[in-house]
């Protein structure tokens, strides 16, 4: 069965522009989230033009800033350091990732914590790791949680198999899944004997960007399956999943596009939401 990224973030969209509703009545201001996009990536000028158009549609103000390829590191942090003191700026998202002269270890770093609304910061990390439930959390691992939470999936006492360590997604997935009482491995591409591991895993996490990479005799039957993957190929866009074969053995999988895309979106808006209060001690 499909877990529907898209119809769940719709709904998530749809709690969040009420509570904004409310909030403008109540106080008169709208939270505030600031996108930097350095370069010409195609891929982040679409995830950078979807974040602002749903900025619109839910009743963020936003403030976008398009940076030249070739932009000092000086130069964008001193943006950054800009809307770090610019009120109207509850939350900061540096679209990664940055050309490589530029150090994204400063650029995170120079964010405020208050503002972190990608939950990047080690200071996040770390809070995640220590199970704080209300630090900011990055928004592709908070969104798969959410979709297992609404779709009520068990996650407690499950075997998971992480395929990825990035700082984005498979670090801070396991510390969501250690904290919900999972047994969590982590993978990468280097990993022996990955498919063993797979073939026992309840839950697997595919992260690490290569094209239809989990095959059906990878995977075991009635496993829960989620797709990170964003491939853009020659013969179309693929998840690190071969969806068509390992769909019809597992219990449920997400779909590439509309499952964990949409999902990491609607979380980069609760996260902005959530800083806004907490900067305006609405909570
Ligand atoms: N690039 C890919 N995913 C993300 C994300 O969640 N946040 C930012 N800032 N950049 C990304």
């Amino acid at each position: 069965m499909i877990l529907d990224g898209k119809k769940t973030s719709s709904q998530i969209k749809e709690e969040i522009k009420e509570e904004l509703k409310k909030i403008k009545e109540k106080i008169g201001k709208v939270p505030g989230l600031a996108i930097v996009l350095v370069g010409e990536n195609p891929a982040s000028k679409i995830y950078v033009n979807s974040k602002i158009k749903g900025c619109a549609e839910l009743g963020f103000e936003s403030f976008a800033h398009y940076l030249p390829e070739n932009v000092t590191e000086e130069d964008l942090l001193n943006v950054i350091r800009d809307l770090n003191a610019d009120e109207k700026v509850d939350g900061i998202l540096v679209q990664l990732p940055l050309p490589k002269h530029i150090d994204e270890k400063k650029v995170v770093e120079t964010i405020a914590f208050s503002k972190d609304v990608d939950g990047f910061k080690p200071e996040n990390m770390g809070l995640l790791f220590l199970g704080d439930k209300n630090s900011i959390k990055p928004c592709t691992p908070s969104g798969i949680v959410e979709l297992f939470k609404r779709y009520e999936l068990e996650v407690e006492g499950k075997d998971v198999v992480i395929i990825g360590r990035s700082n984005i997604v498979g670090k801070p997935m396991a510390g969501f899944f250690i904290n919900e009482g999972a047994t969590v491995t982590i993978c990468n591409s280097k990993t022996k004997n990955l498919a063993e591991k797979l073939k026992g895993a309840d839950i697997i996490v595919a992260a690490m960007g290569v094209a239809k990479f989990v095959k059906a005799d990878m995977v075991k039957d009635g496993a829960v399956i989620i797709d990170v993957g964003i491939n853009r190929t020659e013969e179309g866009l693929f998840g690190d999943v071969d969806f068509e074969n390992v769909a019809p053995k597992c219990s449920w999988i997400t779909p590439v596009p509309g499952g964990v895309g949409p999902m990491t979106v609607a979380m980069l808006f609760k996260n902005t939401l959530s800083a806004f209060k907490r900067n305006k001690k609405l909570v």
